[in-house]
């Protein structure tokens, strides 16, 4: 179909509460699929909610092949998730490095939930129901914040934790191991 534009942080229409979607499998939401994972594709991201090409539906992908921040880790599943839920599994958190395609050039350490159960359903409307942990939980964690008008920046708690990626690295903040952050 298409690459789209993303938004950046400034447009409000990144900070909109997104809506339900309410038809599954027709063309207007096949087509709204396709638009996001070519434009994910295009920009090398690990995920991609819909109202970061502007539209206001409660719609994430993401996907990741091979993460050499977890060489160990399994892959993060290729998804199409809408209405999603999220419920924490116990109370352990941990922080790490976000990126976000609507931030560019920038990291921030970010506290999420370490472990998670998320549930909703797929371009045909089939529920989905699975646990995560690590990158996968928080992937997730972050993709459905979009649909809240939530970005990685509003939950960092150490704002010195927070900038673009050469000055983090020259002070001693970002390794180089966490670099291959993907964006989302
Ligand atoms: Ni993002």
């Amino acid at each position: 179909m298409a690459v789209c534009e993303v938004l950046r942080m400034g447009d409000p229409r990144l900070r909109r509460r997104a809506e339900d979607v309410e038809r599954f499998g027709d063309v207007a939401l096949g087509n709204l699929i396709t638009d996001m994972l070519d434009t994910m594709k295009a920009c090398d991201g690990a995920g991609l909610a819909a109202p970061q090409i502007g539209v206001p539906l409660r719609v994430v992908i993401f996907g990741v092949e091979n993460n050499p921040r977890y060489p160990d880790a399994p892959p993060v599943p290729q998804t199409v998730l809408i209405n999603p839920e999220i419920m924490p599994i116990g109370e352990a958190s941990e922080e790490d490095w976000e990126g976000c395609l609507s931030v560019p050039g920038m990291r921030g350490l970010v506290r999420r939930h370490a472990r998670i159960r998320y549930r909703g359903r797929d371009g045909e409307g089939q529920p989905i129901d699975r646990q995560a942990s690590g990158f996968h939980a928080r992937v997730v964690q972050h993709e459905c914040d979009h649909l809240d008008g939530i970005l990685y920046p509003d939950r960092i708690e150490d704002r010195q934790m927070f900038g673009f990626i050469p000055e983090l690295q020259a002070a001693g903040l970002l390794g180089a191991a966490d670099l291959p952050a993907e964006p989302a």
